[in-house]
Parts: structure tokens; sequence; C-alpha cells
């Protein structure tokens, strides 16, 4: 495996940057077209720290080869306990597990917190990301069509859950 997976520190975020703004500027994964500065992503971080949310990182010789994270779904009461997730693997180290080890950390974290669902909101036509989650036990849930635009195409929106027990 030769990978690590464990919680993000602050010296990790350069790379989520970078891992992020890959995705931001090439895929249709994530719906945001302006890179994220350092400094947003570090004030992300740190909230997310500061709610009791998890950052995990994978990490192979000192080197973050993607990560992976959850926070709220709807910041309603009634969402308390369900939690929408992310994760991004470098593209230069896809297809060896990574993004498997990390969401089954996340699921395993979620469970650990007394979370109830977990959502993954995915762009319907992201075959790797439907795959993955199918492998780690979630179920498709709906697809909104055409909610999203980047690149010139509407995209749909697939959100995958699993109910933790
Ligand atoms: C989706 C993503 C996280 C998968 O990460 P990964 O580390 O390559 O995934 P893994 O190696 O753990 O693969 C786990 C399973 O996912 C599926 N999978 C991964 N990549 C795939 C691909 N390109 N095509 C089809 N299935 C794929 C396979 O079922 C695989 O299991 P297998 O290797 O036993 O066949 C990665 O492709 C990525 O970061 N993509 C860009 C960002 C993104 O789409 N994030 C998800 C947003 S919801």
């Amino acid at each position: 495996m030769g990978f690590v997976i464990k919680p993000a520190e602050e010296w990790d975020v350069p790379a989520i940057v970078d891992i992020t703004n890959a995705a931001v500027r090439s895929t249709t994964a994530l719906w945001v077209s302006t890179p994220y500065s350092y400094e947003e992503r570090l004030r992300w971080f740190r909230q997310r720290k500061d709610e009791g949310w998890p950052v995990l990182v994978a990490h192979e010789s000192g080197q973050v080869l993607g990560f992976g994270s959850y926070g709220p779904f709807r910041a309603y009461e009634g969402y308390a306990r369900t939690v929408e997730h992310s994760v991004y693997v470098d593209a230069g180290a896809r297809k060896r597990g990574i993004g498997r080890a990390l969401l089954e950390a996340l699921t395993e974290e979620a469970s650990r917190q007394a979370m109830h669902v977990m959502v993954g909101a995915i762009t319907a036509n992201n075959i790797a990301s439907v795959a993955l989650h199918e492998q780690c036990g979630f179920v498709k849930g709906g697809v909104l069509p055409q909610v999203g635009l980047k690149f010139g195409n509407w995209l749909d929106l697939l959100f995958m859950y699993r109910v933790l027990t």
C-alpha cells in the first residue's frame, strides 16, 4: 500500500490547495471555476477543525496524495446527524486504493461521531466517483438534472448516500 491515512495538519494545506485546484481547472468534479487561494482553504481547514469535523490526508513519503473531509449537509437542526463529504486524489496517484481508503476512514469517523447518514453530491457522469462510492456501500438517492453549469455544459447532480449503523 505505501500510504497512510491521517488527520491533516496546517502544513498539508498547500498540497490540499494544489489537488483541489487541479480538479477545479480540469474536471467537473466540483462546480467551481475560480481556483482557491491558500488563505481560503486555510480558513476552510480551520473552520472544519474548530467545528470538530475531520480533514484527512493520504500521506506517502511526506507527500500528500489525496484528502477527504465532511461537514454539515444542510444548516438546519434536523440535519444535525447527516454529513456531506468529499474525496480528492492527486491525478498521479489514482487507482491505487487511496480514494477508497480515505472514504472508508471518513465513514468510520462519521460512525464514531454518531452521524447517521453520509451524502456525496456527485456530478452524475463522474464514473470514477460513482464506482468508488458503490464500492464503499453508498447507494444512489436521486438525480437533479441540469442544476450545474461548467465548461459550457449543464451538469446533473447525483446524490449517493450511506446510512451508517
Ligand atoms: C474519484 C477518485 C477520488 C477516486 O480515487 P482513487 O484513489 O483513484 O480510487 P481507488 O483507487 O480507491 O478506487 C476505488 C474504486 O473506485 C473505482 N474507480 C476508481 N477510478 C475509476 C475510474 N477511473 N473508472 C472507473 N472506476 C474507477 C473502482 O471501482 C475502484 O476499485 P478497483 O480499483 O478495485 O476497481 C479520484 O478519481 C479523484 O480524485 N477524482 C477527481 C476528483 C473527484 O471526482 N472527486 C470525487 C468528487 S465527488
